[in-house]
């Protein structure tokens, strides 16, 4: 059984971490008998060897806070950014552990964490990961902790929306996150009632959906709210997306570099994307039209019931599982059970919306329409 162990967060914060923080923490103590330490600032603090002790009065008080009280950071273990170098610090990390007395490590973060909890697992670092991530995206669970809580400030934002989109008439474009997936957009879209729900997953026409704020402005209705995933892409765009992509994916070395870089130009030919797509739609409907970017509002603030009680059960199962020397795995919800889900079948994966998924359907028997 692990007697110590260390806990961080990683990748864009999300509601939930510090109830996830302080279920590991708490169980970890009072069940478990370990020590627990909490490395500040992700994969940087693990680094840096920067830690906090995580006893009963730094846990107490954190469940409805939002953010981590641990601090985040984008960074990667394999491609650590010191100085204006990039350094491969697996091997120094791993080292830091054994120093410090860590014997594992619980990492909890969205697809990225997946990867670079990885990347130290086949350096020999006993891991544990929890999925966190607004976008719902991970591989191998059901459900992120983050997501309900986004999910319902986006779904308050449309519901606001409507009342002014119906007063002036307009149409409305909300832009809400969730990466290159539409979990988001289409959740929010259905439950706050949009009457256009632009994915990642579905590549839009722009005609078609001028088509349909056309149509339902000739049926009587004089205002329209278009909720657009932040990854949404047109069908020829996706195209040149899926290109590169394909590109990155299957090169190496050298070539790997340039497909990457040319892809990051790509990207960032798409900011503004939203801007531009509703200057499209206002010329070709005739229909005043606003856009609203709801941005990093969906991440902030208390985490909802849901995402507390879904990252204590995972947190308390991590604890469980470093108890019982169990690594190498990821704490999943899978048909409403905690499972352990191999690392090795996460990482690199994302969990798209499928074509077929049940929300999408409903949208489709509504009228709602997906720009295809
Ligand atoms: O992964 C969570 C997320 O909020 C995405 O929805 C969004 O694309 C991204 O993070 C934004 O990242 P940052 O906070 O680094 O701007």
């Amino acid at each position: 059984m692990a007697k110590s162990i260390g806990i961080l967060t990683a990748g864009g914060d999300a509601p939930g971490l510090n109830a996830a923080i302080r279920a590991i923490g708490k169980a970890a103590l009072r069940t478990h008998g370990m020590q627990v330490v909490g490395f500040l600032d992700g994969f940087r603090g693990l680094m840096d060897k920067r830690h906090i002790r995580l006893d009963s009065d730094a846990l107490s008080g954190i469940l409805t806070q939002g953010g981590t009280i641990l601090g985040t950071s984008r960074s990667k273990p394999h491609k650590m950014q010191i100085g204006d170098q990039i350094i491969d610090m697996r091997e120094a990390m791993v080292e830091n552990t054994h120093q410090m007395g860590v014997e594992a490590l619980i990492c909890l973060g969205g697809g990225g964490t997946q990867k670079n909890a990885l990347r130290l697992a086949k350096r020999g670092m006993k891991v544990i990961t929890l999925p966190k991530t607004i976008d719902n995206d991970v591989w191998g669970t059901e459900r992120t902790f983050g997501f309900d809580t986004a999910l319902n400030i986006a779904t308050e934002a449309i519901d606001r929306l409507h009342s002014t989109a119906h007063s002036h008439h307009r149409i409305i474009i909300v832009e809400i996150m969730g990466h290159n997936t539409g979990w988001l957009a289409l959740g929010s879209g259905i439950a706050g009632g949009a009457d256009v729900v632009l994915l990642p997953e579905i590549p839009y026409e722009i005609d078609k959906i001028a088509e349909s704020l056309t149509r339902r402005k000739a049926k009587g209705s004089r205002f329209s709210i278009v909720a657009v995933s932040e990854g949404a892409i047109s069908a020829d765009k996706a195209e040149v997306l899926n290109t590169l992509r394909d590109a990155k994916d299957n090169s190496k070395g050298e070539e790997k570099e340039a497909a990457r870089a040319k892809l990051a130009d790509f990207e960032h030919t798409r900011e503004g994307h939203t801007a531009r797509l509703a200057a499209e739609l206002e010329q070709l409907t005739g229909i005043e039209t606003r856009t609203t970017i709801l941005g990093h509002v969906q991440r902030g603030g208390t985490p909802s019931p849901k995402d507390r009680l879904l990252a204590t059960r995972l947190g308390v199962e991590a604890a469980l599982a470093a108890a019982e020397d169990d690594f190498g795995i990821m704490i999943a919800d899978r048909d409403r059970t905690t499972t352990r889900v191999p690392l090795e079948e996460v990482a690199g994966n994302r969990r798209s919306v499928p074509l077929d998924h049940p929300w999408i359907l409903t949208g489709r028997q509504l009228g709602m329409g997906f720009g295809d």
